[in-house]
């Protein structure tokens, strides 16, 4: 057996819960499938796979202009590294901005955003455009052209958005950094890209207090000093130290001559890179992943289109981070791409109080809301009567992203917010993916938990070790078999470890492994169980084990360290780590809340163990590979299977 093994579960509970749902059926409404831009969609599904090329060459013409045509729409010379519309001209600013400020989009709203203060702040499709035109003249004025890297670390302000899309009008690349990252992992990611800028706030608003980015910022660049200028954005005004010839403030270089409305968008190749998103692996350190300019964004357009069914009446709530692939490509770039209106909010979704969320969708008539389960499960914990004090009857729409949904949060969400006339979209995808990949849309019928059917034009199984697809209802590697215009196509600076994540373990048949377990039911639905690798999803933000155990032993007491995922009610899963302590060394409360907090520093706050135990050895492979999954049975008192590989 190989540490991967689908049939260990990471929730012995998801399974009874398919097997209690996999039965209950809902059916859209008349006119919800009368009304659906894509009203064929299960047809149009069925054919899209005998020919992917000509299904997304059609989504390339319809959906996005391009400075000049591409040749060949899927370039499969150099397997697994794929090529989406080779030779084609674009810029992904051109599709999001330059374009639609020439139509009566102009006047549009293209973002409404409130701070958690309450501030509230418009952005026309023009003045964002110029907004963005000014903020790429001064990272032109910084020295940043075409191709070179920008870390963004901001919080969730307009001016993230902006700098991401500045960034790519002059054909740089981002590599933005959530901002609940610490200095450590900041300054590690700066390294990996080698950004000279790095774009940031003087501090973010979170629950009723200030997060100071600066400092903490000003930590990373002292540990990676490949950084030249850094650019802060005064969001709450506390004080902070500017370094003379190295910082300068955004308002005050946005005030400058050099700040012109005007700028060309660069004209990109396809396959130039738009941005690297750092993201946790099995091992060692987080890798960039990239997207790239043409295929992305056609892929990012299409899903959105389709899944969520964008009109212009609609106003659309993603409410992720833009730090995080969600945001990237459902914040900023696809509502803009199809010409929408977005709203963002900066805070957290209880503060002041529980109906804080429920307020923004009455106050600001929002038609589609999409969030992920542990927001979902955390608003459900306040009880029904807060959402009940709103008119919420402008949603149409609900979506969930990054984690299963179990059923019993789905049947809350639709009953008590959607009022049982939302479908929900329960979609599947991954950093790597680029966009949505097992999904409904509006018209099919969906069950509560399961991502139903893979997106049009995309080839995904459940399959055993071997490669034969699995039966209905038993559990297996869950693949994707042809390739899709979104995927990432390389690991930054690192193209071997991209080939060995993804296409090493059905390197025969030259699938892409997602790294997830899932199962599909007698009707194809597909029920995704968890993460199959090292990778734990902690309210659906994605952390490895090796970023926290790496924490751990760079602490001065731990000689050795290992982290798994434990099912969680709230956040789907909590870390647990164990630690052998150096000799000499006693483990007790007080050494557990220092290493919390070591972990904190370094990683972050998502990343500190909800518990530390103190162990004398750790079960380990004869070739020395800790066997995490054997922890893990123990903990969830699962049989532990089979042992053989196991050292001691
Ligand atoms: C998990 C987030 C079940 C999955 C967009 C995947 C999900 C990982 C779902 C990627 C879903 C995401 N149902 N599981 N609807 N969406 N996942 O890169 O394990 O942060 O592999 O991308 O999240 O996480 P990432």
């Amino acid at each position: 057996m190989s540490e991967l093994d689908p049939n260990v579960h990471p929730d012995a509970k998801r399974e009874t819960e398919i097997l209690a749902a996999e039965s209950e059926m809902y059916a859209p409404s008349a006119e919800t499938v009368s009304n659906a831009v894509v009203p064929d969609y299960l047809a149009l599904r069925q054919t899209a796979l005998e020919d992917i090329e000509a299904f997304w060459d059609a989504r390339a013409t319809e959906l996005v202009d391009w400075y000049e045509p591409y040749d060949r729409v899927l370039d499969d010379s150099a397997k697994p590294f794929y090529k989406w519309f080779t030779g084609g001209k674009i810029n992904i600013i051109h599709n999001a901005l330059d374009r639609h400020v020439k139509t009566w989009r102009k006047n549009k709203l293209a973002l409404i955003w409130e701070g958690e203060d309450g501030e509230q702040r418009t952005f026309s499709y023009y003045r964002l455009w110029q907004e963005v035109n000014r903020f790429a003249n001064v990272l032109k004025s910084m020295g940043v052209k075409k191709g070179d890297t920008v870390t963004i670390y901001m919080g969730r302000v307009p001016e993230l958005s902006i700098a991401m899309l500045a960034t790519a009008k002059v054909g740089a690349v981002h590599s933005v950094v959530y901002g609940g990252f610490s200095e450590a992992a900041l300054a590690s990611r700066i390294e990996d890209a080698q950004s000279k800028v790095l774009i940031t706030c003087d501090g973010a608003w979170l629950r009723g207090k200030t997060i100071n980015l600066k400092d903490i910022a000003d930590e990373a660049v002292k540990r990676s000093p490949v950084v030249q200028s850094v650019i802060v954005y005064q969001r709450t005004k506390q004080d902070v130290r500017m370094e003379q010839g190295r910082d300068y403030w955004w308002h005050e270089l946005m005030s400058l001559p050099i700040a012109s409305p005007k700028c060309e968008s660069e004209v990109m190749d396809a396959e130039d890179p738009l941005f690297i998103l750092y993201t946790s692996g099995t091992t060692g350190r987080p890798k960039g992943i990239l997207h790239t300019c043409g295929g992305y964004q056609v892929y990012i357009a299409a899903t959105l289109q389709y899944v969520f069914d964008l009109k212009d009446e609609d106003r659309w709530w993603c409410a992720a981070d833009q730090g995080w692939i969600t945001g990237h490509s459902y914040i900023v770039y696809s509502p803009l791409i199809l010409g929408s209106t977005s709203f963002m909010y900066e805070g957290s979704p209880d503060f002041p109080y529980p109906n804080r969320w429920w307020s923004l969708v009455e106050k600001y008539g929002i038609t589609i809301l999409y969030t992920a389960p542990t927001a979902i499960r955390g608003l459900m914990r306040y009880g029904e009567a807060w959402a009940n004090r709103h008119d919420l009857s402008s949603l149409r729409l609900l979506g969930s992203v990054g984690e299963p949904i179990n059923p019993e949060a789905w049947r809350w969400y639709h009953r008590v917010i959607g009022k049982e006339n939302c479908p929900i979209m329960d979609t599947w995808w991954q950093t790597e993916t680029g966009g949505f990949m097992i999904t409904p849309t509006p018209v099919v019928p969906l069950k509560p938990g399961s991502a139903t059917l893979p997106f049009t034009g995309i080839d995904a199984d459940v399959v055993r070790e071997d490669g034969t697809s699995c039966d209905p209802n038993e559990d297996g590697y869950l693949v994707v078999k042809q390739p899709w215009p979104g995927m990432a196509r390389t690991v930054w600076g690192d193209p071997d470890r991209y080939v060995e994540q993804y296409w090493a373990e059905f390197s025969k048949q030259g699938w892409y492994f997602t790294g997830d377990s899932a199962r599909k039911d007698k009707d194809g639905y597909f029920w995704i169980i968890g993460r199959m690798d090292d990778v734990i999803k902690v309210s659906g933000y994605r952390l490895g084990t090796a970023e926290v155990e790496s924490a751990l032993v760079s602490h001065a007491d731990v000689a050795e360290a290992a982290c798994i995922g434990v099912p969680d009610e709230l956040r789907g899963n909590v870390i647990h780590a164990f630690c052998i302590l150096n000799t000499g060394v006693t483990g007790n409360d007080g050494l557990a809340a220092t290493l919390k907090q070591h972990v904190r520093t370094e990683v972050g706050p998502i990343a500190v163990p909800s518990q530390i135990n103190f162990v004398d050895s750790l079960p380990k492979t004869r070739s020395g590979k800790i066997m995490r999954r054997l922890l893990k049975a123990q903990v969830l008192g699962q049989p532990i299977g089979d042992t053989s590989t196991l050292a001691d």
